[in-house]
């Protein structure tokens, strides 16, 4: 390889990694405490595939035929989904139940569509959602809002809900502790139930393991169902870590695994049937 291509590569390569650090929520260069993921060797071939990507195009289209889901009418005696998550927001209120608190600008509680028929749960806000006090509207956000809209044909606002495991930002952006997605879960269970969705999907390692309890191989079970309280709980990639990791197969795994997200939704559509 030419001594310039070398250069080229390894800068893309820098790029791509302090953007990934970005995603994750580092406002600065960690010495230690890099997620493992992201302590991982960059994988050779990574510097080019967005660009072969690009002309294939492999998997940005949606995953199934497009169109709006139909409006969620709140079943009889669900209580009103959005009033709930008001009065789970006014429990919250200025939270001092772990120490995440002291370092927060906001509180970051969820967003979309009280009556949303699926449901994703990210780790935790990072400095741009800490700032705004609204969850996944960095970079991470930006790929999940195209994964919903792009790729399963659906409208972030109006048929999703999204929100996290934590509601204020970890330090530096390092993973929950266990003390604190303990104070924070309850709210979460609260939340899931007063929206009562059809499909909960987890995104990351944390999600998953902190909704089935227990340590959670994602790059194994990603794609597989499971059960949260009687809800449908689907497991994938965090975007962050797709956009570290943007690879032609892990954009289709993704995919892969909203796809069946979305069948189950379309699946348990109520039957309009003819009159
Ligand atoms: N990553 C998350 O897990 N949640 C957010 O809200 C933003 C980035």
């Amino acid at each position: 390889m030419e001594k310039t291509t070398e250069w080229a590569t390894a800068l893309w390569e820098l790029k791509n990694y302090l953007l990934f650090l970005k995603d994750s929520g580092y406002s600065e260069i960690p010495a230690e405490n890099i997620p493992v993921e992201a302590a991982e060797p960059l994988p050779r071939k990574a510097a080019k595939e967005p660009f072969e990507a690009k002309k294939t195009k492999p998997v940005e289209t949606p995953v199934s035929a497009p169109g709006p889901m139909k409006e969620r009418v709140p079943e009889p005696g669900a209580g009103n989904a959005a009033k709930l998550l008001e009065e789970i927001r006014r429990e919250i209120g200025d939270c001092t139940r772990c120490k995440l608190s002291q370092g927060r600008t906001n509180i970051v509680f969820g967003s979309g569509n009280p009556n949303a028929r699926l449901v994703f749960v990210g780790e935790g806000p990072g400095a741009d959602e800490d700032a705004q006090g609204l969850p996944f509207v960095g970079r991470a956000g930006k790929k999940l809002t195209e994964i919903i809209e792009k790729g399963m044909g659906l409208s972030r606002e109006r048929d999703t809900y999204i929100c996290n495991i934590v509601k204020c930002r970890p330090p530096g952006n390092r993973d929950p502790e266990p003390d604190e997605i303990a104070a924070c879960k309850p709210f979460l269970i609260k939340q899931l139930q007063a929206i009562n969705p059809k499909v909960v999907v987890a995104l990351g390692k944390p999600a998953a393991s902190t909704l089935l309890e227990r340590p959670v191989p994602i790059t194994r079970e990603r794609g597989t169902w499971h059960e949260f309280k009687g809800t449908k709980l689907m497991l994938t990639f965090h975007p962050a870590y797709l956009l570290r990791f943007y690879t032609v197969e892990n954009r289709r795994n993704v995919l892969e695994d909203m796809k069946k997200a979305l069948s189950a939704l379309r699946d348990d559509e109520p039957d309009q049937g003819s009159h």
